[in-house]
This record gives structure tokens, sequence and C-alpha cells, in this order.
């Protein structure tokens, strides 16, 4: 089961002192063979916190890319080479919270495509927003999503998926088991090796209604990952 840690834009050196609760935590846990943690810190932090992690089996991954992957006049930028570079194993691409402030499913795909060549692995996310849920179009857009994002990819081995329905994160609802079941499925249909998390309020206090679904394979975490206590009771329970 994978536990991926969206700190988003929060977090200073500072932040990095809790993580050694974690990795103490991580070491001594029985089931730990079964967990992979990863955390998805802000770039800035992606070097130090590489260092803090280093032997813990821990691993640390970028929150975004830019598409092109040499280098360039983008000012600003950070392109997926630049983030292996640091430390980063993975980065997480169409997050929607970069959707929201005009990335297409054209544009993702040419990051998830650049990430790759630059050996990244990625955490490709996808989501309805609310009103696509009402209108009843969530497996039509999470079709889309999917199609474009992963066109021309021809190697899906180094992608996970994280089914994140865009009303649920940050506002402490989650779907309906049988639902998330249904979608879920859905997914790994279309994409038969394809591992699939769900992220959106994740805590530890829905995390065992959330542990049941037997067919998920992790969780994206974003508020919780930040409480080095909460995302150690989110492992926990998730195994007993
Ligand atoms: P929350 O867990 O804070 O709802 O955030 C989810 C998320 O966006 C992770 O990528």
């Amino acid at each position: 089961m994978y536990f991926i840690g969206n700190w988003k834009m929060f977090g200073g050196l500072n932040s990095l002192n809790s993580l050694h609760r974690v990795i103490k935590f991580y070491k001594g846990f029985k089931r730990n063979r079964l967990v992979k943690i990863i955390y998805c810190p802000p770039s800035t932090l992606i070097r130090p916190m590489s260092k803090k992690l280093k032997n813990s089996r821990i691993e640390v991954g970028a929150q975004n890319c830019h598409e092109n992957e040499n280098y360039g006049a983008f000012t600003g930028s950070i392109n997926s080479k630049m983030l292996k570079d640091v430390g980063a194993k993975h980065v997480i691409i169409g997050h929607s919270e970069n959707r929201q402030r005009g990335e297409s499913n054209k544009k993702i795909n040419n990051k998830i495509r650049s990430a790759l060549k630059s050996g990244l692995k990625v955490v490709f996310c996808i989501g309805e927003t609310s009103q696509e849920k009402r209108k009843k179009k969530t497996y039509q857009v999470l079709s889309n999503q999917i199609k474009t994002g992963l066109d021309k990819v021809k190697n899906t081995r180094n992608i996970i998926i994280a089914y994140e329905p865009v009303w649920s994160i940050g506002t402490g609802l989650i779907p309906k088991s049988n639902e998330l079941i249904k979608i879920i499925h859905f997914i790994k249909k279309k994409y038969k090796n394809l591992k699939v998390l769900y992220g959106g309020s994740v805590n530890p206090k829905n995390i065992r209604e959330l542990k049941s679904i037997n067919n998920i394979d992790g969780f994206l975490i974003g508020g919780a990952s930040q409480d080095a206590k909460k995302f150690i009771d989110i492992i926990k329970k998730t195994y007993n």
C-alpha cells in the first residue's frame, strides 16, 4: 500500500524536524514491507528532505513539473530532470489545484511523458468536480482525463493513478464506499496493471472505512500528511 503525503505549499526547513518520528515508526513497524511511504514537499524542500530520509526507505517526490524536458527560458519553472537531480524519484502530475488554474489534459500528457523520460515515477491525479458529479458526468470526465493524459504513453509501469474527487479535497467529505469501489474498478478495467490510490480528506477517523475497500492500492494524503502523528495513525489503522 502506498501512503503519499502531498504537503502542497506548506512548510519550511523547520517542518523537516517532524520526519524523525515517521522514520522511527516506519523502521519499527512490523508490516513495513507492505508499506511504501512517499513525501511530496514543496520543491524548496526536496533536497534537504532527501538527505534527511536517506537510508529510511521513505522516498521523495515533487508536486508538479514543467512539460519541457530540456533546460529553457521558462522563468519560475522547474522540469523533471532538475527534480531528479535534487533527489526526487516521483512527481505528482495533474493535481486538481493545478487543473483549476488552467492545466489542460494535453499539457498534463506532455508533463507525464517528459517526467517518464527523465526517469521519474508519476502520480497521475484525476477526479471530477462536484458539478460534474451532480450532472452524472464522473465516468466521462475520468475517461477523458485518463485517455488524453496517457496518450502515447506506451509503458504505464511507472505510473500510479490517484483518484481525487475535487469535491472531497480539503472538505472532510469522502465518496460512499460502493461508489469508490465502482470507480476504482472502472479505472483498473481500462488499464489492467495500474495501481489506483484514493485522495481527498483522508484522515485517521475515516481511514477504517476507506481501508475496507479492497481494490484501493493506497492513499494520497494532503492536510493530514503534514502532521506526523496523524500520518502515522493513518498507516497504523490501515493494518489493524
Ligand atoms: P486533503 O487530504 O487535504 O483533502 O488533500 C488531498 C489532496 O489534494 C492530496 O493531493
